[in-house]
């Protein structure tokens, strides 16, 4: 069959990207749905300090998390921001068994003036339950879900850094608690949200990045579980970052699965490529990539900036000889951690190339994290202010 032709840019008109333009009421509005149970042992003042000078990725968090309890029969309940700490779980918990599970990655921003905004939360809100459905969760109101955000951000408002590229990571997750060893959708379900106070990623510059194209595994196959935000397409994403890792490479790519030619995505990033003339391109939806927030905020931002943009079926074959051509100048990868990474080495079993270019890739980056941290203008409605 032959493929279809490449369209432009259609993934600003995606239920995801639609929903995620809808309005939210404000912070004000949605405060207090989650009840504060007050950390007795919060960090002094002097430890979050010290926590807050030598930032990382994931290893520090804040005295709250957010949870709510799902049962059948009652639905969500019991919302509230408790104290940090470990979860009792029994062994039986669905959750330890078959995985169901499925999560969220979204950033909080402390802007010049000391406020504290985030980033398209309605996207991530409406992915939650994008994924939540595939993997038999209960769906979470979309306002729940920024309600979780703005009560535990501002119980910690604290947390938030304010160095250059830094934010406080929130990570929303929900699971499957029953005890209960049947495979099936579990009754019970547990929703949490917890904030790690994070570096910049980059602090000198964008570094680029190592490629291995692992031609030996997949992320994901076609009706699986790859557009979603579940633990599962991580835990498959290890063993071949490994083997890129032992290749010499800091990250690995996936291709598609069917034809085992066309590039997909990294283990926790989308990529794009840019073309000699100007053209952006990044692999089209086909149901085994996630939808990246970031993703579509490139191709909104881009395609406004007068570019041409692409969704497309890029084969690895034709990227290398691009590359090889100069015919394709840069790619980069892009996602809410790191924002964007400009891709330096491609590697696989028999290529391996270099690229050198980044302009695109610093102007993207520059634009993105303008908006972000307030320093340029959100004509987008973008930001959304948590405290
Ligand atoms: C597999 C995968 N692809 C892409 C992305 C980028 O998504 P976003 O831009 O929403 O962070 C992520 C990160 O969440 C990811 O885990």
């Amino acid at each position: 069959m032959p493929e279809p032709a490449a369209t432009v840019h259609p993934s600003l008109e995606t239920p995801l990207s639609r929903a995620a333009s809808l309005p939210v009421p404000a912070a004000t509005e949605l405060s207090g749905r989650f009840r504060l149970q007050r950390n007795p042992r919060c960090a002094s003042d002097a430890d979050r300090a010290q926590a807050l000078r030598d930032l990382h990725f994931g290893a520090v968090f804040t005295d709250h998390m957010a949870h709510a309890r799902f049962s059948r029969g009652e639905g969500w309940a019991d919302h509230e921001v408790m104290p940090y700490g470990d979860l009792a779980l029994s062994p039986a918990s669905a959750v330890l068994h078959y995985g169901q599970e499925v999560f969220e990655g979204i950033k909080a921003y402390r802007h010049e003036d000391g406020s504290v905004w985030t980033f398209r939360p309605r996207y991530n809100a409406t992915r939650l339950n994008v994924s939540a459905r595939r993997l038999a969760l209960p769906e979470l109101p979309e306002e729940d879900f920024i309600a979780s955000l703005v009560d535990l951000v501002r119980t910690d408002e604290a947390w938030v850094p304010s160095g250059r590229g830094e934010s406080l990571y929130l990570r929303p997750f929900m699971f499957a608690s029953e005890a209960f060893l049947g495979v099936h959708a579990a009754g019970v379900v547990d929703y949490y949200v917890i904030a790690s106070p994070s570096g910049a990623y980059f602090t000198h510059g964008l570094t680029p990045i190592s490629i291995w194209v692992t031609q030996d595994y997949h992320r994901a196959g076609r009706g699986g579980t790859g557009f979603a935000k579940t633990g599962g397409n991580y835990a498959s994403s290890l063993l071949p970052q490994q083997e890129a890792a032992a290749k010499g490479c800091d990250q690995v790519c996936f291709l598609d699965d069917v034809t085992q030619t066309n590039l997909e995505e990294l283990g926790g990033m989308n990529i794009m490529v840019v073309d000699a003339d100007g053209t952006v391109r990044t692999p089209r939806l086909t149901g085994t990539i996630l939808e990246g927030s970031t993703r579509s905020a490139i191709i909104r931002l881009l395609t406004d900036a007068g570019r041409r943009v692409v969704e497309d079926t890029i084969s690895l074959d034709s990227l290398v000889e691009g590359i090889r051509r100069g015919t394709v100048t840069e790619v980069f990868a892009c996602g809410t951690a790191a924002v964007v990474v400009p891709l330096g080495r491609l590697m696989g079993r028999d290529f391996d190339v270099e690229i050198t270019g980044s302009e695109v890739t610093h102007e993207i980056h520059d634009r993105l994290t303008g908006i972000q941290y307030g320093r340029l203008e959100d004509p987008y409605g973008w930001m959304y202010r948590l405290a």
